[in-house]
């Protein structure tokens, strides 16, 4: 698989592309739209192309494991920027999808939709395009392995499955130790094994990817972790030492 962009050396290096990979609830979103905030770049979330079949597959009544069936439906999928450059806005027929795609109906299908490898070839291609004029912060699972594999930095963001099943229990006002609280662990844990476990582009760390970890971490303490790892990286290669 070819890098579609410009080689590192040639990139402006104010506009820098920062891969942002982790498991589910690692908190890529709050965390990516923070550190892009700050370093003044635009951000976007892959998951959301992801979402988006997954949900068009339900709508249109397409089995989420045909994989040609379900990548044939990305043509009507559209991601529009906001005025402070976040591509999260999605619109399919020209109807917007921002909140249904982050519904339970959709979380349980999208892990086969993930899976397959003609949705992957689809979405690869997708990816390049949204972030190729660089100066973005992109979260997903394999964007420093295989979406952006020349990316100037790559961090992946990482908790314990306790500590993320918790983190989501209590942003919808569940007690993490009831039943379901213990529900939304279990299914944690089961779209780790997906994504981890599938045969084309996993969900896993790049070799040169800079870890995170966050578990006892606010969200401010975890944006500057991200943000000084960031410094550290392109501090290192502003001098010219291309990897
Ligand atoms: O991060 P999320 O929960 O919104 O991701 C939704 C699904 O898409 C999840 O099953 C993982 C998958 N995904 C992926 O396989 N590769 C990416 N780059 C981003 C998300």
């Amino acid at each position: 698989m070819t890098d579609s962009r410009a080689p590192r050396s040639q990139r402006p290096r104010s506009r820098p592309v920062i891969a942002l990979d982790g498991p589910a609830s690692s908190g890529k979103s709050s965390v990516g739209a923070a550190v892009a905030a700050a370093l003044g770049l635009r951000f976007f979330d892959s998951g959301l192309l992801y979402r988006a079949l997954a949900w068009a597959a339900i709508d249109q009544a397409v089995d989420p494991s045909d994989g040609p069936g379900v990548a044939a439906l990305a043509s009507s999928v559209a991601v529009e920027a906001d005025e402070d450059g976040r591509l999260e806005r999605v619109v399919i027929d020209g109807r917007e999808v921002s909140a249904e795609i982050r519904t339970p109906d959709v979380d349980r299908v999208v892990s086969a939709v993930a899976g397959a490898p003609a949705v992957r070839a689809t979405l690869l291609v997708r990816q390049r395009q949204l972030v190729e004029a660089g100066g973005i912060v992109v979260a997903g699972r394999d964007i420093g392995t295989v979406v952006l594999p020349a990316a100037d930095v790559k961090i992946w963001l990482d908790a314990s499955a306790e500590e993320r099943a918790a983190r989501r229990a209590l942003e919808r006002g569940i007690d993490p130790a009831s039943a379901a609280g213990r529900a939304i662990l279990d299914d944690l844990r089961r779209r780790d094994r997906a994504d981890e476990g599938r045969a084309i582009a996993p969900a896993r760390p790049a070799d040169d990817a800079i870890h995170v970890l966050t578990d006892g971490n606010t969200l401010d303490q975890t944006v500057a972790a991200v943000i000084g790892a960031a410094a550290t990286r392109l501090g290192a290669t502003a001098g010219g030492a291309d990897e």
